[in-house]
């Protein structure tokens, strides 16, 4: 006979309130089938742990860094709730039964536990269900597809490895549960720090709540108020860490694919690029340049002298960067497996026997790199690598994957000493790959700076690793979900990210390949990378109209290096994204969320980049409030308004907000040249008031650290630029400076140091004209300028200097 079912017995919510205590900077409340625990981080920070039982709280943590500040606070106490006071928050928690909301200080409402299921059980499964606010959106996320406005989608957090994935799977590489909720001029941020597989609903399928839910494990979730976006992204670094400042070369154009092999393949390209004039930094080796595919190996044939190669390589200007895939064969007899095997070093199944799955190299064992000793064995391993000149490392497949992409639940790791199955290691295991990489390289490297790149992690990876967003495919769609991708890890505290440019699976058309180049010069990690077997796909292949507009946008990407440096050292400060999702700057501005503006960003503070498709002539934009310039012509356009702009295709629009500087200095074909350029180019768009921290250092060592780095304010005015004294013992590789003025006339007086001096003007071109070879040759087209752009010169000195026009 069946039972009777009553309603409400599967899902158990927190339930009534008993009693509490203050200890520190934690309040804990006991309710009859749970204990709640708030800690106040800072004013705006509270950290709330939520368990059934003393062993889910297990408290270690891969992703935060931050240890609470001892900051006071309030807890006041009514008959039915319970108040927690900071400087900034009101935090309220109902006590019958226990339920959670967030008020500004000043008592406006942020975010509410739904009444009913607060936060809920449903076996090991805990979520926290918040209600839904009037007109909410949702921002963030990380690595994730969809739009930018996440609500009424869900989206799942488990590493994948997703060959070619859709545009709308999920989901993919990289896991950092933080989102950004916004509504009506609130904003506000959750980050829930669960490793196992969690979900995110942003009122998906339902129109009463978002919720975030972990299949075990705590709930474990940080709430963080700020006024504007950009102080959440703060908060939610300070927690989880900031990028360090990366090799200046990194920041150069990368060329990639799968794979250069034997090395007269790759040193061709790189004197390909130096014949042509493209400025590049970097090549990349795939995993042809292993002895089958085994990692710490050089295939004897095909790279019989990795270290003469390298040196050769590096007089040209070039760094190599070799992948790493975390599968060691298993044969015996490679020292890498046999010493790995010896030490215990491989992930284990319960019963002890080593766990082996297949990748490239065929069935392997994999790295415990939740241990310490695993990594720093990792680390040491790397040693054939740098001996041979390499200071660049890539990992891949470290989400983990292997054929088939369903490792056994149960197979175990070492987590720290806590221990975890696969479960709760699985989104984690890329992270530590990456930070064992990166101490690796850093150990070996001597003082120098590695460049390390993942595919996978979890958040805090940018302590470790720039990111780059797997095996996308040649088409439009991509380019621009791609764009999406890098905008929401800048969202989300990854400043450093990059799609590979082109498309890696499927071949890009001519037109594809010219727009995407041009807008990957935006793109704070920049590299062209494409499958094997596929055409090539280097900036000359093709055609000569592409490899022109390559040339024109990597060139213009390295004169703006002073201002893209200083824009990661900010980053590398304050966890700001160096690709700026309008919804930081323009947070409440609806029209940035539809779907044609979406993919506009500002590059840094000031350049306002807005992505077209190849095979459009016409292109819709949006110009946020203010005004801008546009960077080829100086024309003057309108915020606050919808544009058709006419596409051509060797132009990537571009514009400039009024009201910023922009720091640039001559191209050249590598960056590790850069101190023999001496001519500063300091480009000044009046309009508005603003400011601008110069940063400078010797971009290849940590001396930095120690001091020798040097910054310098620039304030600019309606009609004056301050640049401050240096602060900083660096001494800067610029002789002389050359400030422009734009949008006054060229009859202006200007005076420096308020003496007057002599003022000329010129006819200024950020890119150059592109030459039409087909079907008949036709001149060049009218170039596109600045006309009479007014400058002056001096002395690049290391005191104040005042330029007044
Ligand atoms: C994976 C990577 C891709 C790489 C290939 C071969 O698919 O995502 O970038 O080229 O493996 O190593």
């Amino acid at each position: 006979m069946a039972h009777q079912h009553r309603k409400g017995t599967f899902n158990k919510s927190v339930s009534q309130y008993i009693s509490h205590q203050v200890t520190g900077q934690e309040l804990r409340i006991n309710t009859e089938n749970s204990q709640v625990r708030i800690i106040v981080y800072d004013h705006s920070v509270i950290r709330f742990r939520i368990a059934k039982n003393e062993e889910e709280h297990s408290g270690f943590s891969y992703a935060v860094i931050a240890e609470p500040s001892p900051v006071n606070f309030t807890v006041t106490e009514e008959a039915d709730c319970l108040f927690v006071l900071t400087d900034l928050l009101k935090i309220k928690i109902d006590k019958f039964p226990v339920r959670i909301s967030a008020f500004t200080k000043q008592g406006e409402l942020l975010n509410s536990d739904d009444k009913a299921f607060g936060t809920s059980w449903l076996g090991h499964e805990v979520t926290t269900y918040k209600k839904l606010q009037a007109g909410e959106r949702f921002i963030g996320l990380g690595e994730k597809t969809g739009g930018l406005d996440r609500r009424g989608k869900a989206y799942v957090n488990w590493n994948s490895d997703n060959f070619a994935y859709g545009v709308d799977d999920d989901p993919i590489y990289l896991s950092t549960p933080f989102y950004i909720g916004v509504h009506g001029h609130q904003n506000y941020g959750i980050f829930f720090d669960n490793s196992h597989k969690t979900t995110f609903s942003f009122g998906c399928s339902n129109d009463r709540f978002s919720y975030f839910q972990a299949e075990d494990g705590e709930m474990n979730y940080y709430f963080i108020w700020k006024p504007d976006v950009a102080g959440i992204i703060e908060r939610y670094t300070w927690l989880t860490g900031r990028i360090e400042m990366p090799p200046l070369w990194s920041l150069g154009f990368q060329q990639c694919r799968y794979s250069y092999y034997p090395y007269p393949e790759v040193l061709n390209a790189a004197r390909t690029f130096r014949e042509k004039d493209i400025p590049a930094d970097v090549l990349y080796l795939d995993i042809h340049y292993m002895d089958a595919y085994k990692v710490f190996t050089w295939h004897p044939e095909r790279f019989p002298h990795p270290e003469a190669l390298m040196k050769e390589l590096k007089s040209m200007g070039f760094n190599v960067v070799v992948i790493l895939d975390p599968g060691v064969k298993k044969e015996p007899g490679y020292s890498a497996y046999d010493d790995g095997k010896e030490k215990g070093h491989f992930v284990k199944y319960p019963d002890g026997a080593e766990f082996n799955a297949q990748v490239w190299p065929g069935w392997s064992a994999f790295p415990d790199f939740t241990k310490e000793e695993v990594r720093d064995w990792w680390g040491k391993q790397m040693n054939v690598l740098t001996n041979n000149g390499i200071e660049g490392f890539w990992n891949d497949m470290n989400e983990p994957a292997a054929w088939g992409q369903h490792l056994p639940d149960l197979i175990e790791f070492d987590y720290e000493g806590e221990g975890g199955t696969h479960k709760k290691s699985h989104n984690v295991y890329g992270m530590q790959m990456a930070r064992s990489t990166y101490e690796g390289g850093k150990t070996l490297l001597q003082g120098k700076r590695a460049f390390v790149l993942t595919r996978a992690g979890y958040s805090g990876i940018q302590r470790y690793a720039a990111v780059w967003t797997g095996d996308n495919v040649s088409s439009d769609e991509h380019m621009l979900a791609g764009t999406r991708l890098v905008n929401s890890m800048g969202l989300t505290g990854i400043p450093f990210a990059g799609n590979d440019v082109g498309g890696f699976a499927g071949e890009a058309t001519p037109e594809l390949f010219a727009r995407w180049i041009a807008l990957g010069a935006f793109s704070p990690f920049f590299r062209s990378h494409s499958m094997v077997n596929s055409r090539d796909s280097e900036p000359w292949s093709f055609g000569e109209e592409v490899e022109d507009i390559s040339r024109n946008y990597i060139k213009l990407r390295y004169r703006l290096m002073p201002y893209l440096y200083s824009v990661f050292f900010e980053a590398s400060q304050t966890g700001m994204a160096v690709s700026r999702s309008l919804a930081i700057d323009y947070t409440f501005d609806s029209n940035i969320y539809s779907d044609p503006y979406q993919n506009q960003y500002l590059f840094g503070p000031s350049i306002l980049v807005i992505p077209v498709e190849s095979t459009r002539e016409l292109h819709k934009a949006y110009f946020p409030e203010g005004t801008w310039y546009n960077l080829y012509t100086d024309k003057i356009q309108h915020g606050n308004r919808e544009e058709i702009l006419i596409a051509s295709k060797e132009l990537q629009p571009l514009y400039v907000k009024a009201g910023s500087i922009l720091l640039m200095q001559q191209s050249s074909d590598h960056l590790l040249n850069v101190k023999e350029l001496e001519r500063m180019e300091i480009h000044v768009y009046p309009g508005a008031e603003t400011s601008f921290v110069y940063y400078e250092d010797d971009g290849e060592t940590y001396d930095y650290k120690t001091g020798s780095s040097l910054s310098r304010t620039f304030e600019l005015k309606s009609n004056s630029l301050r640049i401050s004294a240096q602060t900083g013992n660096y001494h800067s590789h610029f002789k002389n400076c050359r400030v422009f003025i734009h949008g006054i006339k060229p009859d202006s007086a200007v005076s420096l140091n308020a003496m007057s001096s002599d003022v000329e003007s010129i006819d200024y071109r950020f890119v150059e004209p592109v030459s039409d070879f087909d079907p008949y040759h036709k001149p060049p087209g009218e170039p596109l300028e600045v006309k009479d752009l007014v400058y002056v010169d001096f002395k690049w000195s290391e005191g104040e200097v005042v330029v007044h026009w």
